[in-house]
């Protein structure tokens, strides 16, 4: 039998505690042993909880109790996570989390500590939710050299963009609405500035070239700019507006980008709607493939924490390499990196689009007295050079 521990019985912490006592045969018989819940870390009480007789308030119980040799980290932020995840690979204990700050601001450090402690320090859950991904990218996908990854990588922002558009609905109302069904982070800041998509496609680029990327070298918008006039253009050119975050490697060269981008109906994902999240991976010899499902909420989120757990208990005595090096990659400068635009102008700078882009058709009746067009494939420094000659209303949302 193993005794594990959850520190932060939040939405996911609790359901992880859940998932493991719904499956519990099951995951008895895919662990090989049985999995018991013997500490629970949280500041608030719940009274009438089954946790409630194993709850503690201080993280010494965890980290000094001998027979606890699994944690599970559910707690968020990177403050007071990092000391107790820190402390409890030190002390011999495998840890799994579906904490993405964590693993963006500490990842290496941690991954180096378990190595040495012979420990794990597995976070499948802290990118897709329930999605397997990061898994498979560094286990499955290896015989291929990775050319791109882009994905609808935060369920919140996707929640809210498909009911603006499916539903008319009102930003704040849908934003409340994830809230409170427990997708967004404690500050929802992050989900809808795109910080939280960040943080995971650092994390996915690390997994898939083996080094570690700096989050903050990533170039990163969110939707909070996005309106109803956008949607409708969007509509209008069938395409949909979604928060995406990518990275890709060419000639040597690695460049990344969060950002809202309409997307193609031809774009595998199109049809990824409410708190759903998809990554498509493209590799040199597989060409692409697709992972989807629930990249948010709590069960979803916790059956991929409590899976991390089943590994780290059959691997109890096996090392599990993540190939993560210390040495950062460069991210280059975003004005390097090529995209197509969808542009919307005031109807008076016509002329100048079209002599500054070359465009031959513009797209008119979505906004009184505007316009909206679309480039082609252009380097960003020269699209923001011709962008800044042109005065009046003026916005830009990149093609997918
Ligand atoms: N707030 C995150 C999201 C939770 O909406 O995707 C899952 O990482």
């Amino acid at each position: 039998m193993t005794k594990i521990a959850v520190l932060g019985y939040g939405t996911v912490g609790s359901g992880v505690v859940h998932v493991l006592s719904a499956n519990a045969a099951l995951i008895e018989k895919n662990a090989g042993e049985k999995i018991e819940v013997g500490r629970v870390l949280d500041l608030r009480e719940f009274p009438g909880d089954p946790v409630s007789g194993i709850l503690t308030h201080d993280f010494e119980d965890i980290v000094s109790d001998p027979e606890i040799s699994v944690v599970v980290e559910t707690m968020g932020g990177t403050k007071p996570a990092y000391d107790f995840v820190k402390r409890c690979l030190l002390s011999g204990k495998s840890v799994c989390t579906s904490n993405k700050a964590l693993v963006a601001d500490h990842g290496t450090e941690l991954i180096r500590i378990a190595s040495e402690k012979n420990v794990h320090f597995f976070f499948e859950a802290s990118v897709g939710g329930g999605i397997p991904i990061l898994r498979p990218l560094s286990r499955c996908l290896v015989a291929d050299e990775i050319l791109s990854i882009k994905g609808i990588l935060n369920g919140t922002t996707n929640f809210i963009l498909s009911k603006m558009r499916d539903e008319g609905a009102d930003y704040s109302e849908v934003l409340a609405q994830a809230q409170k069904l427990g997708y967004a982070e404690a500050d929802p800041t992050a989900d809808v500035e795109g910080y939280d998509s960040c943080r995971k496609i650092a994390i996915l680029t690390a997994l898939a070239y083996g080094a570690q990327v700096d989050y903050e070298d990533i170039t990163t918008e969110g939707i909070t700019d996005i309106t109803t006039q956008d949607i409708a253009y969007a509509e209008r050119l069938g395409r949909v507006i979604r928060l995406i975050g990518m990275s890709r490697r060419a000639d040597g060269r690695l460049y990344a980008l969060v950002a809202p981008f309409m997307l193609d109906k031809c774009d595998p994902l199109y049809g990824v709607n409410d708190v759903f999240n998809a990554i498509t991976v493209t590799g040199n010899m597989l060409g692409d493939v697709m992972f989807y499902g629930q990249g948010a909420g709590k069960d979803a989120t916790a059956s991929a924490v409590v899976t991390d757990v089943i590994e780290a208990v059959k691997n109890r005595d096996i090392r599990v390499d993540i190939r993560w090096d210390e040495k950062k990659q460069t991210v280059e400068p975003l004005e390097d990196m090529t995209n197509k635009f969808f542009v919307r102008i005031s109807s008076e700078q016509a002329d100048r689009a079209a002599g500054l882009f070359g465009v031959t058709e513009f797209i008119d009746g979505v906004v009184d007295g505007e316009v909206g067009f679309l480039t082609g494939e252009i380097k960003e420094s020269e699209f923001n050079n011709s962008f800044a000659q042109l005065s009046g209303t003026k916005k830009r949302i990149r093609l997918l």
